[in-house]
């Protein structure tokens, strides 16, 4: 594992960006896996001046995101699709048909899992994986459990997850109950794998994830045993390790 210390967060933005650039730079058709939350907004922003300034060019680019809420339409404001559409996809030039998140919609989450996993591997597998990690140390929506779940499954979120989540909610009895959800083995199949933490309230969590034993209790400490794993983070939250 690779560690980049970042003073805060605009320099964490900053060096994400040039990385997952890097990546689009040497292969122009690369699949990179994309995340939601507070955490890559600010490399979205990058990208977006990096597009912007000419640097970057996303048409043959394709993304496949780590999940979707169940039961939530694209066009819902706080779907995951309607998130990167306003983030990110909408202000680079990458074409429609080349973005992929999870229907939430479907009448078989499970299927819909199998199938999401199927449509990684027939694009040929995700180059660059970036993650988030919670404050219970889930990575997508793997929560913590007794055991890993490896393919892309149907989730029940934790209370605190769907606390956390309620910020971008009128209530937290808003916030769906299910997720579909890459799961720890579609993730760590990722050829290269990003994860950005920021934050001091983050630091007990960034220490049990991967300085701690591995353990499905904390879903991120498998990224321990990934080949080719950069964590990049700001001081504060580094401050625990
Ligand atoms: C988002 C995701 C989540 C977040 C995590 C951290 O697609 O899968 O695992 O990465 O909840 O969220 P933030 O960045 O909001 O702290």
């Amino acid at each position: 594992m690779r560690t980049i210390k970042c003073g805060d967060y605009h320099e964490l933005s900053v060096k994400a960006a040039e990385i997952l650039a890097g990546c689009v730079g040497e292969k122009a058709d690369c699949i990179l896996g994309l995340a939601t939350g507070s955490t890559p907004v600010g490399l979205y922003q990058e990208l977006i001046g990096l597009y912007q300034a000419g640097k970057l060019d996303f048409s043959r680019v394709r993304t496949v995101n780590l999940d979707e809420y169940v039961g939530l339409a694209p066009e819902h404001p706080q779907s995951y699709r309607y998130f990167m559409e306003g983030k990110l996809f909408r202000h680079i030039n990458i074409a429609p048909e080349n973005t992929h998140l999870p229907n939430g919609l479907s009448d078989d989450p499970e299927e819909e899992g199998r199938r999401y996993d199927r449509m990684i591997e027939a694009l040929g597998g995700i180059d660059l994986q970036i993650l988030g990690i919670g404050h219970n140390g889930h990575i997508g929506f793997n929560e913590p459990a007794e055991v890993f779940t490896p393919g892309t499954h149907a989730v029940e979120l934790s209370e605190s997850t769907i606390k956390a989540n309620s910020r971008f909610f009128a209530a937290a009895d808003e916030v769906p109950r299910r997720a579909i959800t890459m799961g720890i083995g579609s993730i760590m199949r990722a050829k290269k794998i990003l994860i950005l933490v920021e934050g001091a309230a983050k630091a007990e969590i960034l220490k049990a994830a991967f300085a701690g034993p591995v353990d499905p209790r904390v879903p991120a400490s498998i990224l321990q045993l990934h080949r080719d794993m950069t964590l990049i983070a700001d001081k504060a939250a580094l401050s625990c390790m």
